[in-house]
């Protein structure tokens, strides 16, 4: 598969006598694809049922004749003013009851049925107009589902909704009752009609009524989008993509995935460090202007998932951005390091946000390739870099990883509605999970949960998995790798109870969770051989043979030899530790990565990714900081 590199652009914001002048210079810079339309729609349609589409026609030309290629945004993320006068009752609402007004963007209810009906009109509309252009070549449909928090409304649009997505479900209000254990607390209902959303409640709310509602919530999103999928479809020949974003997971992102062609995700690498990434002060000061170095490598993997092979960037941190808490300049080489790490994780293009820095609104902070004034941002050298290399790399084709790691947006949803300990969160843990395996040089694959081959994979890692699903538990049963569980999997039923017998079910290995401690941050449960558990202990018991213990003699990890539980959640060097020996009992060969240094294999290619502030040796070679390194893989 050939990569590129696009940018985003916005001609709206420019006169119209810059864009031939800005499109060579995209053109120049080795550019392929140009992002535009997604916010434009008051300009689309200025007036209800007024169109004007004259301005966005010549964009698409001036562009098309540069020879680059157009990913058009359908701008359901931004409906203009006058959609609150047609539909005053679009606007999503908070927790606390108030309303999430006009003034910025997202300004609109996944829920509401109106303002959806606004949204396949004018996806149609784009369509009719744009499906056949020869220079879009993709589409985006809206921004960034879920930004700003607005996946979860609790409108009257949403409760309407929600109760009857609950009649539909459980037909009868005692067949709710008994599936939320409604008799706790004299909370019954005679009707779906008085089920309010579980917000402003006294105290915390039934959880299973707040895991229906998080479903509930995530089916409108799958709803919104398909509503634009089947408006686009038949009038375009054109791949559909979402540009999601990272650590993001209020919906179920496989669901909205299946209905489109291809996952792209927005890395802000160094915004995320800084305000969505745990980690030590010396982690955030080491990796400061360079991100994480195992977050963007987590989200390919996952949205490779997502998008069932097929993965884009469609927006590339260039420089500063302007939302974290602090927002420093990445290294030099950065730029052209994230791109080369996404084209080694399967992405077909990565597209820089954005072409040139506006001197105006929310986001004049924001750098682009270029500066406000026209002249060359420090990323531009690097996408033209960047350019330059891919045209003398040979197509990149994927390989299968190693390991495999499950990851599941229910079990996030349902760990968020019942922590039980203040760190236990879903995403932390997994990401605990993935990045022992890189530090072990592991190449990895991420799962969804209702995957029912594993044969590929040596090894697997399932941590977190509220209810273990039935493809996934019959591609335990017959497994030949070494699978670990846990912890914190098969716990509940899918009402989000314990269930009876209690869990887990693994296939023929007798173990059973009998009790769950959360631990606060000075606490650790020790392990025999050295290592500790932090956050999260289970007691354990059941015939199954114990491969680790904790020092006062608990079990620590028990199953057979194909499949095991892991009682508890490991901190970084004892995960390193168990995936160590894991890895040597399944025959997978690990290295030992330097702090910072990342490998990725492809199907002929190893990539090595220095994160790191300083050079590093690499079997005879010198990666430097911020450098990329490939060679043929061994
Ligand atoms: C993304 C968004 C873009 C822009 C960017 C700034 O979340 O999709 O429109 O706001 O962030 O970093």
């Amino acid at each position: 598969m050939p990569r590129t590199l696009g940018v985003c652009y916005y001609p709206e914001h420019w006169p119209e006598a810059q864009w031939a002048t800005d499109a060579a210079r995209m053109r120049d810079t080795g550019l392929t694809w140009v992002r535009i339309g997604e916010f434009a729609w008051s300009l689309m349609e200025p007036a209800p049922g007024t169109y004007d589409w004259d301005w966005l026609d010549r964009a698409v030309e001036t562009l098309g004749n540069a020879v680059l290629k157009v990913v058009m945004g359908t701008p359901t993320a931004t409906p203009p003013r006058w959609m609150l006068d047609k539909l005053p009752d679009m606007l999503a609402v908070d927790a606390q009851g108030r309303p999430r007004r006009f003034g910025s963007r997202r300004h609109y209810d996944f829920s509401h049925p109106g303002y959806r009906e606004e949204c396949r009109r004018i996806a149609r509309a784009m369509g009719e107009r744009y499906g056949r252009n020869p220079h879009v070549a993709a589409w985006q449909i809206d921004n960034e589902y879920d930004c700003h928090d607005t996946t979860l409304s609790y409108s009257d649009a949403a409760r309407l909704g929600f109760r009857n997505w609950l009649a539909q479900k459980y037909q009868s209000p005692d067949a709710l009752n008994r599936a939320w254990g409604n008799v706790f607390w004299s909370m019954q209902y005679d009707a779906f009609d008085q089920i309010d959303l579980p917000n402003l409640t006294v105290t915390e709310p039934n959880p299973a009524h707040v895991m229906d509602f998080r479903r509930y919530s995530s089916d409108q999103v799958v709803a919104f989008n398909r509503v634009q999928v089947d408006a686009l479809r038949p009038l375009t020949d054109a791949p559909l993509i979402h540009n999601y974003m990272g650590r993001t997971l209020t919906f179920d992102h496989y669901r909205v995935g299946a209905d489109l062609d291809i996952a792209a995700w927005d890395s802000y690498p160094i915004g995320f460090l800084s305000d969505r990434i745990e980690g030590t002060k010396k982690e955030k000061q080491t990796f400061l202007r360079q991100g994480h170095p195992d977050n963007q490598a987590f989200h390919h993997d996952l949205y490779r998932a997502v998008g069932k092979g097929r993965l884009w960037v469609m927006e590339q941190q260039p420089g500063p951005v302007n939302w974290a808490p602090y927002n420093p300049a990445p290294l030099p080489g950065m730029a052209r390091l994230w791109a080369w790490e996404a084209f080694a994780h399967g992405a077909e293009a990565v597209c820089y946000f954005r072409w040139r820095q506006a001197p105006f609104a929310q986001e004049q902070l924001h750098a682009g390739l270029l500066r406000p004034d026209s002249q060359p941002a420090p990323a531009l050298a690097e996408a033209a870099q960047v350019a330059e290399e891919i045209a003398q790399m040979p197509d990149l084709d994927q390989a299968t990883g190693n390991v495999a790691l499950i990851f599941d947006y229910e079990s996030a949803w349902a760990w968020d509605t019942q922590p039980q300990g203040a760190d236990f969160e879903m995403f932390r843990l997994a990401f605990a999970a993935y990045r022992a395996l890189r530090r072990a040089g592991l190449s990895v694959d991420i799962l969804p949960p209702d995957t029912g081959d594993l044969s590929p994979y040596k090894l697997v890692l399932a941590p977190g998995l509220m209810t273990l699903s039935d493809p996934l538990r019959a591609a335990l049963a017959t497994y030949h790798g070494i699978a670990l569980v846990g912890p914190r999997s098969d716990l509940k039923t899918r009402d989000m109870a314990i269930p009876m017998p209690m869990g887990p079910h693994l296939p023929d290995t007798d173990v059973t969770v009998t009790l769950v401690e959360s631990l606060p941050p000075s606490d650790r449960i020790r392990l025999q051989g050295g290592g500790a558990f932090r956050h999260w202990f289970e007691h354990l018991e059941g015939t199954a043979p114990v491969h680790l213990s904790t020092k006062d003699g608990r079990p620590a990890i028990m199953g057979g030899d194909h499949l095991r539980y892991l009682a508890g959640w490991p901190d970084d060097a004892t995960f390193d530790g168990i995936i160590g020996g894991l890895c040597d009992a399944a025959g997978l060969p690990t290295l030992q990565m330097p702090d910072g240094l990342r490998v990725r294999d492809t199907a002929t290619m190893r990539f090595l990714f220095n994160y790191g502030m300083t050079p590093v040796d690499w079997n005879g070679t010198t990666i430097p900081a911020a450098g990329v390194h490939w060679e043929a893989r061994p």
